[in-house]
């Protein structure tokens, strides 16, 4: 991309977050500044951090029960009272140190900010092992995933036993789990990571393996043993009807709320019978609002989503999404390259370009989608990296106001999409969704009227000052994301 400056001015300034920083080692923080558990229940957050190791945490005013690993910046324990705590979190190496504010909200509320990590499905499919966990956990370590916020390892179908044990609880299958999911679970704990799980308001799952119906309540106790973090809840093998979605779901939820942990709820049901509307009062943190994605820019059969049919239908739901409950347009699918048995349709759909996955990421954060990696993070590339790693994008998706873009004007085929933050500052993500460039002028009138400091947050650059208009210069199918500040010169 590149601006023409006929009534942009440029100027030089400080970065508020460069992303030299990384590199110069400093220590950087990044991701969630707001969490929330249930009171009396485990307890741990990492706090997201760059910069070169070691570095030396500490915590000031953290609630009775919680503390600190210096040495890698895990917090755990368990806090009995509710109540919202704000901690002072300090951040020191040999380069330099940094301070920040957490908000430790202990309540009735999870997911404050879009959940982010990983799910085994669309490139995994029915090869989901214990092995395969632990390889995506250290991964997710190595790669600096966590160092960015992503936190959840989420087994989807095929982990369990082909029966339930004679008292009627779930069991793993003992060939692709050998040392069980409490062990797993224990792994994926030990290094400031949290393990998600996947079952079914059916008797049986879209796999055909067992589902919850009518076992909701021991399921959800054998989770908590199992200590596990988060359940997708699937919909197959369910009547189509909107009564038995409603009281499915809410059994579960219930099931896991009396659970004694703090277990994120994940509803999958494609959508059907508008889930955004009751989503929330069934428990449930995030809603599944279309069919699963598949890895291709359009096109594809009619039960699946292209990444476009799938955009189109999120910017009618901004309204839905809040701290707690988001709406859930599906994995991202950005470095698939069209691999998998589920979104590559068995070789048939070829993926997106990386310029197309960056638009992809750039819109999931800007909706405040779940932000689950589908991807084999053994071996990302370095485009790939640079998508799911950009801090400043994902800086956009955690931040604390929770507020979903809106699309507020598409012209000539570029869309314009806008999220207030927390800080006053606004993010407006451009999208050309045409095969062919496109310069656009963003002005500065309407909800942008006004004077603002832009930052470009793929460039990592502070990119000159919006007072009349910028015009944009995209490539296609980019999105260019600025970061708009309010200019007090
Ligand atoms: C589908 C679901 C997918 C995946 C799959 C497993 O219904 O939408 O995301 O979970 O089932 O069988």
């Amino acid at each position: 991309m590149k601006f023409t400056t006929l009534t942009f001015l440029l100027f030089i300034t400080t970065p508020i977050f460069s992303q030299a920083n990384l590199y110069e080692g400093l220590p950087v923080f990044h991701g969630a500044k707001i969490t929330g558990n249930y009171p009396n229940t485990e307890f741990t957050f990492t706090v997201p951090a760059t910069g070169e190791r070691p570095i030396n945490f500490t915590a000031e005013n953290l609630p009775k029960g919680l503390r600190i690993d210096p040495s890698n910046g895990i917090i755990r324990g368990n806090v009995v009272e509710k109540g919202s705590y704000t901690v002072k979190i300090i951040a020191t190496n040999t380069k330099g140190k940094a301070e920040e504010d957490l908000k430790i909200e202990i309540g009735d509320k999870l997911c404050l900010t879009p959940p982010m990590g990983w799910n085994s499905w669309n490139v995994f499919t029915n090869t989901l092992d214990e092995k395969l966990v632990i390889e995506i956990t250290d991964a997710m370590v190595a790669s600096g995933m966590r160092d960015l916020g992503y936190e959840y390892i989420n087994m989807d179908d095929y982990w369990h036993d082909s029966t339930r044990a004679a008292d009627g609880s779930p069991v793993a299958n003992p060939q692709k789990f050998p040392h069980g999911i409490k062990w797993l679970s224990d792994y994926v704990h030990s290094k400031g990571l949290k393990l998600g799980i996947y079952s079914d308001a059916g008797d049986k799952t879209c796999g055909k393996c067992f589902g919850g119906f009518q076992h909701e309540e021991i399921d959800a106790k054998v989770y908590a043993e199992w200590g596990v973090d988060l359940l997708k809840y699937d919909f197959c093998f369910v009547p189509w009807k909107k009564s038995e979605a409603l009281s499915r779901y809410k059994k579960m939820g219930d099931a896991l709320k009396g659970s004694g942990r703090s277990i994120v709820y994940s509803l999958c049901n494609w959508g059907l019978f508008n889930p955004w509307e009751w989503g929330e009062s069934v428990g449930g943190n995030y809603w599944r609002t279309t069919p699963d994605i598949i890895d291709t820019w359009n096109g594809g059969p009619f039960w699946y989503g292209s990444f476009k049919s799938i955009l189109k239908k999120q910017t009618k739901l901004y309204k839905y999404a809040g701290p707690g409950h988001w709406n859930d347009p599906d994995m991202m699918i950005v470095g698939n390259y069209g691999n998998g048995k589920a979104t590559g349709g068995g070789g048939k759909y070829k993926g997106m370009s990386d310029l197309e996955y960056q638009t992809h990421m750039s819109l999931w954060c800007m909706l405040n989608a779940p932000l689950l990696s589908s991807c084999d993070l053994r071996s990302m590339n370095e485009p790939t990296k640079n998508i799911l790693l950009n801090p400043e994008i994902i800086a956009i998706s955690q931040d604390e106001k929770g507020e979903q873009a809106r699309l507020i004007q598409t012209k000539n085929g570029v869309q314009v999409y806008l999220k207030h933050l927390a800080d006053s500052s606004v993010a407006v993500a451009i999208f050309n969704t045409k095969k062919s460039e496109a310069n656009f002028d963003l002005k500065a009138e309407g909800e942008l009227a006004g004077t603002w400091n832009a930052r470009d947050v793929w460039q990592h650059k502070e990119t000159g000052v919006l007072k009349d208009k910028i015009t944009l210069a995209l490539k296609p199918h980019e999105t260019i994301v600025l970061k708009l500040a309010p200019s007090h010169f």
